[in-house]
């Protein structure tokens, strides 16, 4: 893996998803909850391009056993059946084996870095 420069730093913000390519990947660029995310477009489902789906909060079951809604957790929702992966560590929301191809990311010299 190495280092590519994906965007600049500017052309990613809250709401507003980049897609890029990155050394032949197609990769959505996010920044949710002040942190910066790469996601490899491709669904590990059937293959949709999930960084068209939806950001959004996601619900938790506490210590309790009691159901909250965190919004600080973010979860992108795949548009084509709705499977919900976590957007930073690509970790699906329900126990299952298929997980998100996410990539590493950093801010440097006004530009946001991927390592594909
Ligand atoms: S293709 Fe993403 S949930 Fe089915």
């Amino acid at each position: 893996m190495a280092w590519h420069a994906a965007a600049d730093l500017d052309e990613v913000s809250e709401g507003a998803p980049k897609i890029v390519s990155v050394a032949g990947k197609e990769i959505g660029l996010f920044f949710e909850g002040g942190r910066h995310s790469a996601v490899l477009n491709f669904c590990p489902h059937s293959g949709a391009p999930v960084c068209a789906g939806k950001v959004m909060g996601c619900v938790v079951v506490r210590e309790n056993g009691s159901l909250d809604y965190d919004a600080r957790r973010k979860v992108l929702r795949c548009p084509w059946h709705r499977w919900e992966f976590d957007l930073w560590s690509g970790e699906p929301v329900v126990p299952m084996r298929q997980r998100l191809r996410t990539y590493p990311v950093k801010v440097e010299a006004g530009q946001i870095w991927v390592d594909v």
